[in-house]
């Protein structure tokens, strides 16, 4: 079986997988991230997207052995000492959630989609987050909760 070098969350592993191993079950099963949902099985939902380099992707249409050599950040990566990523605050103040089960999908996506857009309208968050659904709250909070977060997270980084 192939071996794979890969960090998550800032820790390093080595792992043997299988080549059909997805991503997301690497994480969940084999790592214990079960932070980061499993939404669908078609890839659609997005409730499983995870940053790859930095970059949002659907952990469950990439295969763990294409994700050999690179960082993974997770949900479960996000806050630090205790401290709830402005992303993440800003989702819980602004009550952009409801079942909860796309949140961890909508924040990487948001924090990935502020890269190229730092100061999105709400035109643009609702198309960067197109790829992401969630069936509870229609989304206004959501959307709220993203500029909000975009502009505490330009304070923190100006
Ligand atoms: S679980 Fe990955 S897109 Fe739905
Ligand atoms: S809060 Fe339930 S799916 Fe989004």
């Amino acid at each position: 079986m192939p071996r794979i070098a890969i960090t998550v969350d800032g820790i390093a592993y080595e792992e043997e997988v299988e080549p059909r191993l997805l991503l997301v079950h690497l994480l969940r099963d084999r790592l214990g991230k079960t932070g980061t949902p499993i939404g669908c099985d078609t890839s659609n939902c997005g409730a499983c997207t995870v940053l790859l380099d930095g970059k949002s992707v659907k952990s469950c249409s990439v295969l763990a052995v294409q994700a050999d050599g690179s960082a993974i950040t997770t949900i479960e990566g996000l806050a630090a000492n205790g401290t709830l990523h402005p992303m993440q605050r800003a989702f819980h103040e602004e009550h952009a959630l409801q079942c909860g089960y796309c949140t961890p999908g909508m924040v990487m996506a948001a924090i990935d989609m502020l890269r190229d857009d730092p100061e999105p309208s709400e035109e643009s968050i609702r198309h960067g987050l197109e790829g992401n659904l969630c069936r509870c709250t229609g989304y206004c909070n959501i959307v709220r909760a993203v500029r909000r977060g975009a502009q505490d997270m330009a304070v923190k980084t100006p």
